[in-house]
């Protein structure tokens, strides 16, 4: 059975970096659950469809390639917020959920992250962490990620659209954005991605050693 860290919290919040730090550390195959949201989200704006087309977005949820999701070109900001969107429609969560749950059952270990894998994806996962960071943080690091990618962007903006996809995630009705009750919290406002690594891992081996 494959063994599941299964890592959720906001946007910007760090909880990619961790994950691929972790996946990496452990051998372990990882998903960025994200991706798959925004690749219907691109998908349906590509075609020009409406995104609140049910039909077709449950079509392009069952199509697309997760092999080829590459964040580089499903990482612009509007697809980020269309990808919020398109994930309070039930039944497009059930066609990415089910494919995501499929992708952690393959391998000796596996690294999910996203807004619910510690409570609907992977509730099971013998390690859940939500990780967090406060939203003027998370919107800098977001700034400095955008300008280091040669991009252009404005601090405030990001901010104001980060506060809106938080609420927009943690107030849905479907699979709302939470920590699960048995998840652990590591607040990263003050940590750099190092020790946030170090923390992580230190509630990983614990897990893994008591499944040995
Ligand atoms: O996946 P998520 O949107 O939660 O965040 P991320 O892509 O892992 O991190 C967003 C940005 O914050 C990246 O540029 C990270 O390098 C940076 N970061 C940081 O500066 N300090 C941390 N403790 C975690 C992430
Ligand atoms: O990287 P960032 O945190 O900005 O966003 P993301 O992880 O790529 O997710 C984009 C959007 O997809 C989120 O704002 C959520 O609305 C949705 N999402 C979700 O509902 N459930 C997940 N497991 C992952 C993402």
């Amino acid at each position: 059975m494959s063994f599941t860290i299964a890592i959720d919290g906001p946007a910007a919040s760090g909880k990619g970096t961790l994950a691929r730090r972790l996946a990496a550390h452990y051998g372990f195959r990882h998903l960025d659950t994200g991706l798959t949201y925004r690749a219907v989200a691109k998908a349906m704006l590509d075609a020009g469809l409406p995104l609140d087309d049910e039909a077709a977005a449950v079509e392009a949820a069952r199509s697309f390639d997760i092999s080829e999701m590459r964040r580089d070109v499903l990482a612009e900001h509007g697809i980020g917020e269309a990808a919020s969107r398109i994930a309070v429609m039930p039944v497009v969560r059930r066609v990415l959920v089910e494919r995501q749950r499929e992708f952690s059952r393959t391998g000796a270990g596996t690294v999910l992250d996203g807004r619910d894998i510690g409570t609907v994806v992977c509730p099971d996962a013998p390690v859940k962490l939500f990780v967090t960071a406060s939203p003027e943080v998370r919107a800098r690091r977001r700034y400095h990620e955008i300008l280091g990618n040669g991009g252009k962007a404005e601090e405030q903006a990001i901010l104001a659209d980060i506060i809106r996809r938080d609420d927009r995630d943690a107030n849905r009705a479907d699979s709302p954005m939470r920590p699960a009750r048995d998840a652990h919290l590591l607040d990263t406002t003050e940590m750099t991605i190092e020790a946030a690594f170090r923390a992580a891992k230190t509630i990983v081996d614990a897990a893994l050693e008591k499944n040995s």
